[in-house]
């Protein structure tokens, strides 16, 4: 419970914003409106950004910046923010990722870290021609791809023989500034995303999910963890919508559903049927998601920030209270809302922790 909270951001470098829906959305995925953004969100509390990484898409997200080069713009226009770059094995080879974000960790005073995406779009994979693993293989290659990418980064004269990645006596230099290496993200709620962030990865990002739905993630994964001798922070995600009266909120909320696009939603929909529904036990990221979730492609709406910035604080700090370490966020006009979070609702959840804190010293 020490631990303030940390946030992130997800850097809106797809078209169409965070929501499948024809409401306003005041976000860009252009340069100069992320740039911006990024600097509001340095400065309003925020410690790290999430770029993410598509080839294609046709669930309003047409056209994409690429996500390693625009982490790269984003860190050289600010001075705190860690920015997040996602990298889906398959089109990235360790060596390639280990190589590119080494350089960009020299640039930038150390203040890149890396998200192993491992894959849920089976035509993205078919149009650039790269092959299609079952759903826990596409794990056993991430896990793989994990351990060659720390490997290069902390020893010199790495060998590795595995069954997806060859390393023979390489020593690459330069090493990252980051020492022992550049924070190690991943996304998934399967059991092999839970298995694999319980073994090798710092940190574990779920989708959006009710406090109950986190606790038993968060309970799994340490308990896991524990067991392998590891420890790992978790990231959920969360569409926020803070405004002064919690009906403004939920008329926002209702908005976005009602003008959701549902060609676009279902066709997501179909897609995302090759992440978690396919694993084995069938209880990865949208094995369970309705219309309504997937409006939100992260299942945002799920984690429920949506009411008054006391409302968001508390359930915050209920979240923090069942072992999250971090909240990761999305807001219909980004740079508005970032700054309104971080004049509203971060300072109170800075109050409720000093709170709680006090209220543990007490008792
Ligand atoms: C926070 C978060 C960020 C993600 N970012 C991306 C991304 O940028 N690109 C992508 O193709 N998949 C992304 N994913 C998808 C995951 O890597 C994974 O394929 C998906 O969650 C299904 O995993 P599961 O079957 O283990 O639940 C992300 C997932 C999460 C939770």
């Amino acid at each position: 419970m020490s631990q303030p909270i940390k946030f992130a951001y997800w850097v809106p470098n797809v078209s169409g914003g965070l929501v499948v829906s024809k409401i306003e959305q005041r976000t860009s995925w252009d340069i100069d409106y992320n740039r911006k953004l990024a600097q509001i969100a340095e400065r309003s509390g925020f410690e790290y950004a999430l770029s993410q990484i598509r080839f294609t898409a046709g669930y309003g997200a047409d056209n994409q910046h690429e996500s390693v080069t625009i982490s790269h713009a984003l860190l050289a226009a600010t001075e705190t923010l860690k920015v997040i770059a996602a990298i889906l094995p398959g089109p990235w080879t360790p060596a390639l990722a280990a190589k590119q974000l080494a350089t960009i960790d020299q640039f930038t005073a150390g203040r890149v870290a890396i998200n192993v995406v491992s894959g849920w779009f089976k035509g993205e994979f078919r149009a650039i021609g790269e092959p299609w693993l079952d759903h826990d293989e596409r794990y056993r290659r991430s896990e793989e791809f994990i351990r060659a990418l720390k490997g290069i980064w902390t020893q010199d004269n790495f060998s590795f023989h595995g069954d997806f990645y060859r390393f023979n006596d390489y020593t690459l230099k330069p090493k990252p500034l980051q020492q022992p290496h550049p924070e190690i993200f991943q996304g998934g709620s399967s059991r092999a995303a839970r298995d694999m962030a319980s073994r090798v990865s710092d940190w574990y990002f779920t989708n959006g999910n009710s406090v109950e739905g986190i606790k038993a993630q968060v309970d799994d994964i340490r308990a896991k963890a524990a067991a392998n001798g590891h420890s790992v922070k978790v990231g959920v995600n969360a569409f926020i919508i803070a405004r002064d009266t919690e009906e403004e909120a939920r008329a926002v909320l209702a908005e976005i559903i009602a003008k959701a696009d549902p060609e676009a939603v279902n066709g997501f929909g179909s897609e995302v049927k090759n992440a978690g529904a396919a694993s084995p036990e069938g209880e990865g990221n949208w094995a369970k998601s309705t219309f309504e979730d997937l409006v939100q492609y992260n299942d945002g709406f799920k984690t429920n920030l949506i009411g008054t910035p006391r409302q968001i604080a508390e359930r915050i700090v209920a979240l923090k209270a069942v072992g999250v370490d971090l909240i990761l966020s999305g807001f219909l006009h980004f740079q508005e809302e970032v700054e309104y979070f971080g004049k509203h609702v971060l300072p109170l959840v800075r109050e409720l922790e000093q709170e709680k804190l006090a209220s543990l010293a007490v008792a």
